[in-house]
């Protein structure tokens, strides 16, 4: 039987769409002597968006570097379709949470955008014709491709959180990791990326993204995963998104006046 390439990298041969994208299990990372998230479990459904709720400090972004392997956990692994995160870590695109990029090095947004094609370039590998173009198309699909040669140090904060999103886009991952992707952007930000984001679910892509925003859960999202360093709940916004389980994630600090303007699933 003739092996092509296309079957070698593992993509193209059919997959069993009932194994997750992303599954973590017993996930404990600590900084010190607390951990910041402790025996974790989370199975995010391939093709849907996943939102990860829980308040200041809960674990969230300590969860996806985890999950990622950017730091290493205490216990625990995570599993991408099935396999181990080595093997698959190509296969994930990821965007950090803004503030923690320092953008004060001078880089054109076009070459942040190349860098999501660093695996297919090599070490040494020369940025070509087609490369060029493919980032340009990235940054078309995020509205910034008129910035391509501007310094991505004086883009505002806005204009940042595209370009990331064009870098992710560049990868052609299957799994879509966002932390915090709409902190401090205006609402025609939030719109364009939202509208990415949700193409690429119609692509049946996999996303997850660290929310904040309550108020757009129901809207934006599939499913929803609520931690406080601990799982409190996941599973469809339909049936998981309810007053018991926020109360349970914010101890109390939600006003009942806040979660009575939510839609809410019914508890
Ligand atoms: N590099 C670090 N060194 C030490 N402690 C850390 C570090 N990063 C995070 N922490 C601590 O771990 C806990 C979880 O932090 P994390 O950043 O994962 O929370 P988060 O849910 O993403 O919060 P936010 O909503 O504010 O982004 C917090 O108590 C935080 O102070
Ligand atoms: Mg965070």
């Amino acid at each position: 039987m003739a092996m092509t390439l296309a079957s070698l990298d593992g993509r193209s041969q059919a997959e069993d769409p009932t194994i997750s994208p992303l599954a973590v299990r017993g996930l404990t990372v600590s900084y010190g002597e607390k951990p910041a998230v402790f025996s974790v479990d989370m199975t995010l459904s391939k093709g849907r968006m996943t939102a990860i709720v829980g308040p200041n400090g809960a674990g969230k972004s300590t969860l996806l570097k985890a999950a990622l392997g950017i730091i290493s956990p205490l216990a625990g692994q995570a599993l991408v379709h099935g396999k181990s995160l080595k093997s698959q870590r190509h296969r994930i695109a990821y965007v950090p949470q803004r503030a923690s990029v320092d953008w004060d090095f001078p880089t054109r947004v076009i070459d942040v955008v190349l860098m999501g094609l660093q695996r297919e370039l090599g070490l040494l590998g020369r940025v070509r014709a087609h490369h060029r173009e493919r980032a340009l198309a990235c940054l078309d699909r995020v509205g910034m491709q008129d910035f391509a040669d501007r310094q991505i140090g004086q883009l505002s904060g806005g204009q940042q959180q595209r370009v990331f999103l064009a870098r992710a886009l560049s990868q052609n991952a299957d799994l879509y990791m966002l932390d915090e992707p709409f902190a401090g952007v205006d609402a025609a930000t939030e719109r364009a990326i939202i509208a990415v984001l949700k193409s690429l679910r119609e692509e049946g892509k996999t996303v997850v993204a660290v929310h904040h925003d309550l108020a757009t859960v129901t809207e934006y999202f599939d499913d929803i995963f609520l931690i406080n360093t601990r799982k409190v709940a996941e599973g469809p916004v339909e049936t998981t998104f309810t007053a018991e389980n926020l109360n349970k994630t914010y101890g109390g600090r939600l006003a009942m006046a806040q979660i009575d303007q939510l839609e809410l699933a019914a508890g």
